[in-house]
């Protein structure tokens, strides 16, 4: 059986990146395909309730601040219990995999945003994801001002629905943004093979745009889909 085929979706929150991949698995299953999606943190039991401990910021609450190291190492945890647990028995089954996040939300998130650095990441997911990497990573990355104003909103949107804020990154001043956005840039321009970015002009037009460019670009990438 071939192996499958590992795509993830990274950008800021508010990027729109979970609806563009909702929309390439439904159409990658319309033409046949096997597709398992995930995201991270989460997907699995453990990481269900890391997730819970590292977004929801009633956590820092009851546990008190969390710290930048032990935050990026829980990460990690729910990562190597996903590749075990999910993505590797896929990828073997000749699945393709569409992730919502992978290692480069942590190397720009804890290695920019918290200033944790690069080197200490990819040295991380070496030791512990045995250095799996993606075949094909979509960057969404429109203007930084853009992704504020949509984060912003959609955690105000959160917070007046039931009291809660989805995600403690959200509350983060500007300029935490800013470095894990220069971040991204850095890691699309040492990978440009990997990283297809989706920029400013591109993925600031409509929804269904998007969709297409995707589309388009993971055909070109993937040529057993073109002839489905
Ligand atoms: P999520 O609600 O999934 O956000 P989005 O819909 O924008 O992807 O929350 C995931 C949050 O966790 C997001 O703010 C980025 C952060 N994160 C990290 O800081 N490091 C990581 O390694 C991962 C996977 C996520």
């Amino acid at each position: 059986m071939a192996r499958g085929y590992f795509i993830t979706f990274e950008g800021l929150d508010g990027s729109g990146k979970t609806t563009q991949l909702r929309r390439l698995a439904e159409w990658l299953r319309s033409r046949g395909h096997k597709v398992i999606t995930l995201r991270q943190p989460g997907s699995t039991e453990l990481g269900d309730r890391l997730r819970a401990v590292l977004l929801d910021s009633r956590s820092e609450t009851a546990l008190g601040p969390l710290n930048p190291m032990a935050e990026m190492a829980l990460m990690f945890a729910d990562r190597a219990q996903a590749i075990a647990e999910i993505i590797e028995p896929a990828l073997a089954e000749g699945a393709i995999v569409l992730c919502d996040r992978f290692t480069d939300s942590t190397e720009a998130y804890q290695g920019g945003g918290r200033r944790l650095g690069s080197e200490l990441v990819l040295q991380l997911h070496r030791a512990i994801c045995n250095n799996l990497q993606p075949d094909l990573t979509i960057l969404l990355l429109p203007s930084l001002t853009t992704s504020l104003a949509r984060a912003r909103r959609r955690n105000q949107r959160n917070v007046q629905k039931d009291g809660t804020d989805e995600n403690r990154f959200e509350r983060e001043p500007d300029e935490f943004y800013a470095r894990i956005h220069n971040e991204y840039e850095a890691i699309a321009a040492r990978e440009p093979e990997r990283v297809l970015v989706l920029g400013e002009a591109e993925s600031e037009s409509s929804i269904d745009a998007v969709e297409l460019r995707i589309r388009a670009l993971v055909a070109e990438r993937v040529p057993t889909l073109t002839h489905l």
